[in-house]
Formats: C-alpha cells, sequence, structure tokens
C-alpha cells in the first residue's frame, strides 16, 4: 500500500478511543453520557445553564485519569515516529489519548478537555482541575473561563493548516467516526479532489462511506495496527 505514498493525513473520531473506555457520541440511545448534545454542546447551552455544561465537562475530564491508549492509538504514535513524509493526525476527539500514546504531529480540531478558553480574550491554558464558571483567566483577569470545547456553530481549529495538508495528501485515512459532523465529514472529499488515495476504517459503515475508495470494517485496535504494518512494510 506504500508505493507512491508521502504525505498523509489520518482523521480520528470516537471510535478510536471506544475500547480505551470512552463512550461514542451517536451510540444506539442517540446520547452522549445520558445528555443530548445540544444541551451541553452549544454556545446556547453554555449560556442558559452554565453549571450543567461545566460539570459535563469536568466529568468528562476526569474520567481521563481512568482510561488509557489502546493499540490504535499506539500504532499510530508509532507510524507518526517512523513516517519519514508528511503526516498530520487531526483528532476531532477532545481526549488526550493519541498524545499520551505518544503523538507528535497531531491536530485537536474540535479543541481539547485538558484546556480551558477565555470567552473574553480568547487565551487557552491548560487545565486539568475543575473548571467552575467565572473562573478567572490568568491572562486578562475576567471571569470567564470555559471548557475549550469547539460547540456546534463554532470553528473548528487549524482549519488552515488541515486544508493545506488535505489538499498535498496521497492518502486519506478517516478512523472511527460517524462522518456526521462537518467540515471533518467533507475531508475525504477534499482530499479524492486532490488526487489522494482514500481508505476509511470504521465498526459500522459511515454516513460518508460512499466516499472512499477502501471501507474495511473491524474494530480500530485490530484495523489500525494493520494498517500501520502494510504503510511501514
Ligand atoms: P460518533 O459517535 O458520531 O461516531 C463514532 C463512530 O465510531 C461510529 O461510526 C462507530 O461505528 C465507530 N466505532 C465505534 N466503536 C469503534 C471501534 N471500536 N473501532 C472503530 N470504530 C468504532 O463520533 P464522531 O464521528 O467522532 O463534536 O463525532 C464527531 C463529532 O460529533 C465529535 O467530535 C463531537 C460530536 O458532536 C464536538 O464535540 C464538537
Amino acid at each position: 500500500m506504500n508505493a507512491d505514498i508521502n504525505n498523509i493525513v489520518i482523521l480520528t473520531g470516537a471510535g478510536i478511543s471506544a475500547e480505551s473506555g470512552l463512550a461514542t457520541f451517536r451510540g444506539p440511545d442517540g446520547l452522549w453520557e445520558g445528555h443530548r448534545v445540544e444541551d451541553v454542546c452549544t454556545p446556547e447551552a453554555l449560556a442558559r445553564n452554565p453549571v450543567l455544561v461545566h460539570r459535563f465537562y469536568d466529568e468528562r475530564r476526569a474520567r481521563l485519569a481512568e482510561v488509557a491508549p489502546n493499540p490504535a492509538h499506539q500504532a499510530l504514535a508509532a507510524l507518526d515516529a517512523a513516517w519519514g513524509g508528511d503526516l498530520l493526525i487531526v483528532t476531532q476527539n477532545v481526549d488526550d489519548l493519541h498524545e499520551r500514546a505518544g503523538a507528535q504531529r497531531l491536530l485537536h480540531m474540535h479543541g481539547e478537555l485538558q484546556s480551558a478558553l477565555c470567552a473574553a480574550c480568547g487565551k487557552a491554558e491548560a487545565w486539568t482541575a475543575p473548571l467552575p464558571p467565572a473562573s478567572v483567566c490568568t491572562g486578562c483577569g475576567q471571569p470567564r473561563l470555559r471548557p475549550d470545547i469547539v460547540f456546534f456553530g463554532e470553528m473548528p481549529y487549524d482549519m488552515e493548516r488541515i486544508d493545506a495538508a488535505l489538499c498535498r495528501a496521497d492518502l486519506f485515512v478517516s478512523i472511527g467516526t460517524s462522518g456526521a459532523v462537518y467540515p471533518a465529514a467533507g475531508f475525504v472529499q477534499t482530499a479524492r479532489h486532490a488526487g489522494a488515495r482514500t481508505l476509511e476504517l470504521n465498526l459500522d459503515p459511515s454516513a460518508g462511506s460512499a466516499y472512499f475508495e477502501e471501507t474495511r470494517l473491524g474494530p480500530a485496535s485490530e484495523l489500525v495496527p494493520e494498517m500501520v504494518r502494510e504503510l511501514l512494510g
């Protein structure tokens, strides 16, 4: 599979962390840890009920201490370390399992649980403790810190860099994402237009499966190490 491949872009979603014990967003009941996404993941929800939204992300942040990277995160980190060409892992996940596995060439397009964002000045700071509403920003001193999560209706991070990488990609791989949320769901089409090969690894066919040249179905903990072995030859 690695003939003629130099530049790789890998998109990951909640499915890559499922086998580490973190819930995906669109389970059979359509709830995320018992909440409708629109009750905890929109600017309106934050304005309406900051206590609920902050507590929800506090619980998700605390949960990180109970989970560990699985073989899929580890295989991507090994690929990152060994791959001589360009490589970019773009994750929609707000957990830190890719970096704990050792991945370096990584972007969190939907934000991070272990970061707090000042709604007044835009400064982001590392945050591992609970984050009560009205916590004070160390930059501007305003009591406006919120979870550094990209809510629905907000612009994902690093889009220019991601777009540039997609336009140069020889291979685009999507792992463990339902393809339900744009702009990430459209990356496959950008990569195809640029002439990249496209591969999807997922437990079930996703909403965007038809756009991929190849879809492999199964658990990420098996499919990702297999793909990395193929790439590293
Ligand atoms: P979803 O919950 O929508 O989709 C998870 C996908 O992972 C599904 O297609 C599952 O079939 C697949 N899956 C589950 N277990 C798997 C496993 N062991 N191996 C491989 N695949 C598995 O999660 P995302 O697509 O990541 O946004 O959701 C996208 C965005 O929607 C999230 O980033 C979040 C949410 O609203 C924000 O928080 C801004």
